[in-house]
């Protein structure tokens, strides 16, 4: 596995690689790679010849007082992770290589950013736009690869490709989630042993909402009560978000059906959880 930490070098690197006819899949990733970031890449190993992951802690992404400077970092043990799974390139620049002085460009989604996620963190997702769309620039990827934990950011990066008709294909990966239920995140490594537990209210409110679907309720805000109910009872969990909405527009329902999932954002002490998923099969978004 080649380690790339500058633009020039990942930009000839891919030239080389189209000069050579081979397809490329790109995982973008803050790495702290865990069975979730590991099964993107598995799957992109499977759609393309070569897999690159970008492995690059934001900035633009996180607001002043979110956790930037304590986000959790694991280089060597994230390197060989991703060759383990046959990452061809593991793409690592420094903020400077990837912002350098005099930066002034971004890339906004209009909209579909103001909701959910977006109200409490109103310029999360132009960071993330904005890295996204450096990152396919320099990797020129076929394909690439994001989770469906992150559903919004999902819909976000279509909105993009689309709008901006980026030559790339956007492949969503279902959530991958611990025995119990949590859905994995490199942030659950901020959770103490009794918050880990208080996290599992997440998945349990979800399940608890698809077992009255499944005895017939369609009532969007019976549900969405149902949720918080779950949710307020399982100790000092504090509700960001509960919401029914379409998987595509992210508008809210009044009604259930196979196109909507149930969003949830929940803080458990200082960490902020997020979690989703489909109601009326039962199952992740996949
Ligand atoms: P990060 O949180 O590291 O996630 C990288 C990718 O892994 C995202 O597409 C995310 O949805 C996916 N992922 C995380 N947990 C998952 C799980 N439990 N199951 C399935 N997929 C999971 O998302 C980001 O980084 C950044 O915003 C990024 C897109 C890299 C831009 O900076």
């Amino acid at each position: 596995m080649e380690i790339i930490k500058s633009t020039a070098e990942m930009i000839q690197w891919s030239a080389n690689s189209r000069a050579e006819a081979k397809t490329i899949a790109l995982v973008p990733t803050m790495g702290f790679f865990h069975e979730g970031h590991l099964s993107l890449m598995r799957r992109a190993a499977k759609v393309a010849d070569r897999v690159v992951v970008s492995l690059f802690v934001n900035p633009t992404q996180f607001a002043p007082g979110e956790d930037l400077g304590s986000y959790p970092r694991s280089f060597e043990l994230d390197a060989a992770r991703a060759q383990g799974v046959g990452v061809t390139a593991l793409f690592c620049p420094d903020p400077d290589e990837m912002y350098p002085p005099g930066f002034r460009t971004t890339v906004a989604v209009a909209e579909i950013t103001k909701k959910l996620c977006g109200k409490s963190r109103p310029h999360h997702f132009s960071g993330v736009t904005t890295v996204v769309n450096k990152l396919f620039n320099l990797v020129q990827p076929n394909f690439a690869i994001f989770g469906e934990k992150d559903f919004q950011q999902l819909a976000v990066i279509r909105r993009m490709v689309a709008d901006l008709h980026m030559p790339v294909e956007i492949m969503g990966h279902a959530i991958v989630r611990e025995k119990d239920g949590l859905a994995m995140s490199s942030r659950n490594s901020y959770l103490n042993e009794e918050e880990r537990r208080q996290a599992l209210c997440l998945w349990r409110s979800l399940q608890e909402a698809r077992q009255h679907v499944l005895a017939g309720e369609r009532g969007c805000a019976k549900i969405e009560k149902i949720v918080h109910d779950v949710i307020n009872n399982h100790g000092h969990c504090h509700i960001d978000y509960i919401e029914i909405i379409d998987k595509d527009t992210l508008e809210s329902s009044a009604r259930i059906d196979s196109d909507v999932i149930l969003a949830l954002a929940v803080r458990i002490g200082k960490t902020r959880l997020i979690d989703n998923g489909r109601l009326l099969h039962g199952e992740d978004n996949a």
